[in-house]
């Protein structure tokens, strides 16, 4: 299986290659000196935005056989499911139904009609979520990509009221992978399960120097040609300034909230100015960047969800990353009231519409709440992360509960010389490839839309 299907380079301006997909065009950065001799004619790999690998045009061309007929079966279904859901009626919700129609036509849309959607009551949410996946298909086409995401340590020095791996939990079975262990599982997971992209996440864990992080960065590329997404958290820039120079051109780093006054009191000790700054300086250095928030933090009102809409969009970064609040039992927020399911869901549809062309991620605290997955692709959502840490530590990298939920987690003990425990990452990916196939997703990342990027 494959999560990035070949494109051939159709022309290449300055460093931005312009790359075809069965007549589909988009950008990409060429921000490796090893690339710097691509021609046109050349078929590559693109994640993000950004050239990864290249490959051999034999190699490619059976690549592309083997997907076309699928592809353009999926469109087919993808734009059969989008205009089957129009012939459902809004009832007795007029302001919805205009804000939609304002949608769907690309104007902007107010802070009032914002609110609208909000707001709006259980029987219109069908109509609104079916809306936003129209604007989606019709923006971006059928593609979703698809990123692993390895965590490789639980440790943490923070002590963030919301999150279950927090320094203060004593209860909890504390893991590291090793250098050697993470490189193995990075190259598991591109060369036996075809993933393109990775995100490698911990705690802050001061335990991996930069220098530790950076081979391993080193390591993983000289192997893959993929997309390395850190998620390590506030480091000081220069440490992603070396991640970078060694190959890792995606960071996840979410702000959060937008609300300075919640931010300081679920991370005591920090600011969320400086969470930002950093966040800021990633983008201008040129990161893949996917930032976003929790939704349900207490306190947090339809205002700051709206705020916190805009914030994302104002970073301008490659992806929304957002999520339900999930209270954990030894978590500061432990009493929370758990938000509705569908507010995610909203939010979801209204980052579609305030944001078009965004690559959007249904999160997995999204799936913990029934069928988020599903819910959050039909409701504007484009994008997926599968868990792909080995199968022994994924119940330790605790966050929220129910995080492992549905993943065939049997046994702790790992058979001797294989990379699983169990069923566990093999049947995540085999239920989330069903399920775009059946919605019409192809499981890809076939680039920008519209070349953003900034290169460093
Ligand atoms: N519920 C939902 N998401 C959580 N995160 C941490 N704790 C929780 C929770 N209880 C999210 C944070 C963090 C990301 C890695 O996980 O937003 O940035």
């Amino acid at each position: 299986m494959c999560y990035a299907i070949p494109g051939r380079i159709v022309s290449i301006q300055g460093r931005t290659a312009t790359i075809d997909y069965f007549g589909e065009r988009r950008e990409a950065g060429i921000i490796e000196t090893g690339n710097w001799a691509l021609k046109t004619g050349n078929y590559v790999y693109a994640q993000g935005g950004i050239v990864v690998d290249r490959i051999a045009e034999s190699d490619a061309l059976a690549i592309l056989e083997s997907w076309k007929g699928r592809f353009f079966e999926l469109k087919k279904r993808d734009a059969g499911i989008a205009e089957t859901a129009k012939t459902k009626k809004i009832k007795n919700n007029g302001s919805l139904a205009s804000v939609l129609d304002k949608a769907e036509s690309g104007a902007l849309l107010t802070r009032r009609d914002m609110e609208t959607v909000i707001t709006a009551e259980k029987p219109s949410l069908e109509p609104l979520y079916a809306s936003a996946n129209r604007v989606r298909s019709r923006e971006l086409g059928n593609s979703c990509c698809v990123h692993g995401i390895i965590e490789f340590s639980n440790n943490c020095k923070n002590g963030c009221a919301y999150c279950g791996i927090n320094k203060n939990n004593t209860k909890l079975a504390r893991y590291r992978m090793g250098a050697d262990e993470i490189v193995e599982r990075a190259e598991y997971a591109v060369k036996e399960l075809g993933f393109r992209a990775l995100v490698l996440q911990s705690g802050e864990d001061d335990y991996y120097s930069d220098d530790v992080l950076v081979d391993i960065v080193k390591r993983i590329r000289e192997q893959c040609g993929i997309l390395i997404f850190m998620s390590i958290g506030e480091r000081p820039f220069e440490c992603y300034k070396k991640l970078y120079g060694a190959g890792a051109y995606g960071a996840l780093l979410r702000f959060e909230t937008s609300n300075p006054k919640i931010y300081s009191m679920v991370r005591p000790g920090k600011r969320l100015e400086e969470r930002l700054a950093l966040i800021r300086k990633l983008i201008a250095a040129g990161f893949v960047v996917a930032t976003g928030f929790l939704v349900g933090l207490p306190g947090a009102t339809e205002q700051d969800l709206i705020n916190d809409i805009l914030l994302t969009k104002s970073l301008r970064p490659d992806m929304y990353s957002f999520g339900p609040l999930i209270p954990h039992p030894r978590t500061l927020l432990a009493g929370t009231k758990p938000i509705a399911p569908d507010y995610a869901l909203r939010a979801i549809a209204l980052s579609r519409f305030i944001d078009p062309k965004a690559k959007i991620l249904a999160t997995t605290a999204l799936e913990t709440l029934n069928k988020g997955k599903k819910d959050g692709l039909l409701a504007g959502a484009n994008s997926l992360m599968i868990n792909l840490t080995p199968d022994k530590y994924k119940r330790d990298y605790d966050l929220y509960p129910g995080k492992t939920k549905g993943t065939g987690l049997g046994t702790r003990n790992p058979k001797p010389g294989t990379q699983d425990t169990g069923p566990g990452t093999q049947d995540e990916i085999r239920e989330t490839l069903g399920l775009l196939y059946s919605l019409g997703r192809a499981p890809t990342d076939i680039g920008k839309m519209d070349g953003n990027h900034v290169f460093a």
